[in-house]
């Protein structure tokens, strides 16, 4: 199977399951600081994290089992009974170096932690609300311990925060569901945003160096476009070379000409084509929830997922992988295998990911990607006879194995120009193999 249908099979699988129908890749980000955008352009591989207290229901409420990190909303589980879930949350086997150990041997670059989700539970130590982990039999800051983990492991430690809040008694608008038993009486949307940014200061000030804020929970109608470059401009202030993603932007009744935010944030999805020029990441589970689901074990092959980094890297964006700790602290067995798989797989390959940027071939049969004078090949189908490099201008000087730079693959060219790759032997990697084309300047591909 070729990479093209593995890199689209699990979104047919997908298909129509999400919390919401948001597809947040309207917005264009302005020009971006090179200096600032180059970690993460560089990095091309990233865990999310989505944990808090709908962990902890894995799921499952009054018998349906088919629930994620929106459980309070889906569910219409009453104020009340949430804020008890507060008092379960002790997840002692909770190891933050073990978490971002298992992203570093993933060979991921960044961790993007969950310091609030829609539920307005935060993970860290909010002063301005008991709404915390403070108020947890747990108490330990989770945001504290993963960004120094990260650090020791020389990771960026990036923050999820939601601007949406299904608890501040001053965030509006109400769930329409529980309009009669949260009235809106004396709720007062500024004094929500005075909290949010309040909560932004705090993680952008007492965390160290944050490498991305990444907002979500933006669509809804109270978060203006001019609340969104505020916040904007409030993290930059904060933290000069932090970067923002697209969706600190709000809603504008006129057309927006000054989008705001960094990065593109495609869902479940990797753009048919990337998108030059801009730089995007796409999110993406690895079953089918972001947040726990202990009935939910549709887990990606390793094939698929490989696939994915793949297909990412080689249009030119990030892949931002999700996993669902449990309760207890633990990642969920699934994850586990998955990540070490793709780290074995990482540790051969990682350099035909890692600082490359998008394929310059426009229409190959393979997928590509580029470094200075290298350009790297990604074969799933290992060729029985000669691979066409349809509109390669540029002659290598040698072709290599990335898993064994000692073999050499023939490159022939024929009677009208076009350049051939002949692979002999067996395939090195069964998943996914790399042939290292390099050249004395950098490569030149046509049409
Ligand atoms: C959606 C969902 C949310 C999830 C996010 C990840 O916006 O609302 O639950 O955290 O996607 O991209």
């Amino acid at each position: 199977m070729g990479l093209g249908a593995m890199a689209l099979d699990p979104f047919s699988r997908l298909a129509g399951f999400s919390g919401i129908g948001l597809s947040a890749t309207s917005v264009f980000p302005p020009g971006q600081d090179d200096g600032r955008m180059a970690w993460w352009r560089e990095a091309r591989f990233g865990m999310f994290l989505h944990w808090g207290l709908y962990s902890i229901l894995a799921g499952e409420w009054e018998g349906k089992t088919n629930y994620g990190e929106w459980i309070r909303n889906n569910a219409h589980i009453p104020l009340a009974a949430y804020d008890g879930v507060v008092q379960r949350f002790n997840p002692t086997m909770f190891d933050a170096d073990a978490w971002v150990g298992m992203a570093k041997d993933a060979g991921m670059k960044y961790v993007t932690l969950t310091s609030k989700h829609h539920d307005g539970f935060c993970l860290f130590d909010n002063e301005l609300t008991p709404f915390c982990i403070r108020s947890t039999p747990f108490q330990r800051d989770v945001c504290r311990e993963m960004a120094d983990a990260c650090r020791r492991a020389g990771l960026h430690p990036c923050w999820y925060h939601s601007i949406m809040d299904w608890h501040h008694p001053d965030y509006l608008p109400r769930r329409d569901w529980e309009a009669a038993t949260r009235p809106v009486d004396g709720a007062n949307y500024e004094r929500y945003v005075r909290y949010l940014r309040g909560s932004v200061e705090q993680l952008l000030r007492n965390y160290g160096e944050i490498g991305a804020m990444w907002f979500d929970g933006q669509w809804e109608h109270t978060w203006t476009h001019q609340m969104g470059r505020d916040l904007y401009r409030y993290c930059r202030q904060l933290q000069p070379s932090v970067i923002v993603n697209n969706r600190v932007d709000g809603w504008s009744a006129t057309q927006i000409t000054d989008p705001q935010g960094d990065f593109r944030t495609p869902e479940q999805e990797v753009p048919a084509t990337g998108w030059p020029g801009v730089d995007w990441e796409s999110c993406i589970t690895m079953n089918r929830n972001w947040g726990y689901n202990a009935h939910d074990h549709d887990f990606k092959s390793v094939e698929q997922l490989i696939g994915l980094l793949v297909e990412t890297a080689s249009k030119g964006g990030n892949l931002l992988l999700n996993v669902g700790p449990k309760a207890d602290g633990t990642f969920p067995e699934e994850s586990v295998d998955r990540l070490a798989a793709m780290g074995r797989w990482m540790r051969v390959n990682g350099d035909a990911i890692h600082g490359t940027t998008a394929s310059l071939f426009a229409d190959a049969p393979f997928r590509s990607t580029t470094k200075g004078t290298r350009i790297h090949l990604f074969l799933t189908d290992w060729p029985a006879g000669p691979l066409k490099l349809t509109g390669l201008r540029s002659v290598p000087r040698t072709a290599s194995l990335m898993a064994d730079p000692d073999r050499h693959p023939a490159v022939t060219t024929d009677g009208s120009g076009d350049q051939s790759l002949t692979l002999t032997g067996p395939a090195p990697d069964p998943v996914c193999s790399v042939v290292v084309l390099d050249f004395d300047r950098p490569p030149e591909v046509g049409a």
